[in-house]
C-alpha cells in the first residue's frame, strides 16, 4: 500500500474591492477646486508625467499644479514633474513605463503615494503602466486632456503599450485611484483629436442611447464649432455609459470574448495597423462604424433609414467614412481574424439592429462584406 496523498481543492468565488471615481470639472489646479485635493487625500508623495503636447499648449502647468498643492493643507509632496512623449511614442516601447518604475524608487512613492498622469490616452496608458508594475501598483490619479480620453479612454481600467505593430500587447489591468477630467484641457486640442473623439460617443450612442444620438444629430453643428457646452453634454454621458458598463457591467476585466462597446472596432485595429497609426484611433472608428452599418444594412438586419442615419451623424461631424485602404478588401478582410485572436476566442462583432438595438454575431458573409467595403470605397 503507498503512502495516502493529501489532497484538497478549494473553489471559492472572490471578489476584489475597488472604487471607480470620476469627477467632470473645470480649472483643476485653481485652489479652491477640491477635485484634485480629494484624489490626493492620504498620500504622503507625489509625482507627477506631462503629456508633452499638454506641456507645450499650458507652459504655466507644473507651477499651477505645485501651487495648487501648496495651497491646501494636507497635501502630498510634489516630487517632481516630468514631460513624456504624448501621443503613440508614449506607447512605443517600455521607455515611459520604465521611467515611471525609476522614478517610484528616485522619490520614494510607495502604493499609498500617487502617480498622476496628464495628457491624452495614450499617455495615461503609458504611465498607468509603469505606476501599474511599480510596487505592484501605486495609486494613478488620471487627468485626460483630449476628448477621446474624456468620453472613452479615461473611463477605461486597464493600461498598456504596444509591442511592435501589436497595439496594447503588453498592460495590465488595474482600476484608476481617481480620474478628473477637466474641460479646459480640451480647448487647446488640435482639431484631429476633438473631431475624432467624438466617434466613440456615437458609437455608444449607437449601442446604448437613442436620446444622446439624437443629442448628437441636433447638436453636431455646434461641437464642430467647439461649443463647450454642447460638447460636454456628450463628452459627459457618453463617459458615463463607458463607465458604467465596466463598473457595473460584471466583466470590467475582459474574461470574456464578447466585446459589447467594440462595436466598429474590428475594422478600426486594422486600419490603425494598416497605416502604422498615421489614422487616429477616433478617424479610424468612425470608418469602422460606417463598413459595419453597410454590412448590417446589406445584411438585412437594420433598416436602410436607419442605416443612413448613422452615415449623416458621422458626416454631419465631418467625421470619415471611407479611406484609401477601403479599396483593398483583402487586406481588410484579413483584419476579422486578427480581431478573433485579439479578443482570444470566439469572433464576436456586435453589429446593429436599430439605433439602441445591438446583436452579437459570430461570423460575417465575406461576399456581403465586401459589399459593404465596396460601398464606401473611393
Ligand atoms: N485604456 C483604454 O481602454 C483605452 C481606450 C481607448 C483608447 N485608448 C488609447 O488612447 C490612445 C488615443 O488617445 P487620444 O485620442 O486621447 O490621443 P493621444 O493620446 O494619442 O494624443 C493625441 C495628441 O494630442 C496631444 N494632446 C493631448 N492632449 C492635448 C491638449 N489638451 N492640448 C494639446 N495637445 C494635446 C498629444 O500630445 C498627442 O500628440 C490610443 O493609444 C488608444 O489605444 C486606450
Ligand atoms: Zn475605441
Amino acid at each position: 500500500m503507498g503512502r495516502a496523498s493529501v489532497c484538497a481543492t478549494f473553489d471559492v468565488p472572490m471578489q476584489v474591492p475597488a472604487r471607480h471615481r470620476v469627477t467632470f470639472t473645470r480649472d483643476v489646479f485653481d485652489p479652491g477646486n477640491p477635485a484634485l485635493a480629494q484624489a490626493l487625500s492620504g498620500s504622503a508623495r507625489c509625482i507627477a508625467f506631462v503629456d508633452d503636447g499638454v506641456a507645450e499648449a499650458h507652459p504655466q502647468l507644473a507651477v499651477a499644479l505645485g501651487r495648487s498643492l501648496a495651497a491646501r493643507p494636507g497635501m502630498p509632496e510634489l516630487c517632481g514633474v516630468e514631460r513624456v512623449p504624448g501621443g503613440e511614442r508614449a506607447k512605443a516601447g517600455m521607455d515611459v513605463p520604465d521611467r515611471v518604475v525609476r522614478a517610484t524608487v528616485d522619490h520614494r512613492i510607495d502604493r499609498q503615494s500617487c502617480v498622476i498622469a496628464i495628457g491624452g490616452g495614450a499617455v495615461l496608458d503609458a504611465v498607468g503602466f509603469g505606476a501599474a508594475i511599480a510596487h505592484r501598483g501605486c495609486r494613478l490619479v488620471r487627468l485626460p486632456t483630449t476628448v477621446l480620453s474624456q468620453d472613452d479612454a479615461g473611463m477605461a481600467v486597464k493600461n498598456g503599450i504596444n509591442l511592435g505593430r501589436r497595439k496594447n500587447y503588453v498592460g495590465t489591468f488595474a482600476v484608476p485611484h481617481a480620474v478628473i477630467c477637466d474641460e479646459a484641457f480640451l480647448e487647446s486640442t488640435p482639431e484631429w483629436s476633438w473631431i475624432g473623439g467624438f466617434s466613440e460617443a456615437v458609437k455608444i450612442a449607437l449601442l446604448r442611447d437613442p436620446a444622446l444620438l439624437a443629442h448628437i444629430e441636433r447638436d453636431a453643428a455646434a461641437i464642430r464649432a467647439r461649443d463647450m457646452h454642447a460638447a460636454m453634454t456628450v463628452i459627459v454621458r457618453s463617459a458615463e455609459l463607458h463607465w458604467r458598463h465596466i463598473a457595473l457591467g460584471g466583466d470590467p476585466f475582459e474574461t470574456q470574448s464578447a466585446r459589447p462597446l467594440d462595436h466598429g472596432h474590428w475594422l478600426a485595429h486594422r486600419l490603425e495597423g494598416l497605416t502604422d497609426g498615421a489614422l487616429p484611433h477616433g478617424q479610424a472608428v468612425a470608418i469602422g462604424i460606417a463598413v459595419d452599418t453597410a454590412y448590417a444594412a446589406n445584411a438585412g438586419m437594420l433598416a436602410p433609414a436607419e442605416a443612413d442615419r448613422v452615415m449623416s451623424v458621422l458626416r454631419a461631424l465631418s467625421l470619415p467614412t471611407s479611406h484609401p485602404l477601403l479599396s483593398d478588401p483583402d487586406a481588410l478582410v484579413a483584419g476579422l481574424e486578427e480581431f478573433r485572436e485579439h479578443l482570444g476566442g470566439r469572433l464576436t462583432i456586435t453589429l446593429l439592429r436599430a439605433v439602441g438595438d445591438p446583436v452579437d454575431v459570430h461570423e460575417l458573409d465575406e461576399r456581403l462584406l465586401r459589399g459593404a467595403i465596396a460601398s464606401l470605397a473611393g
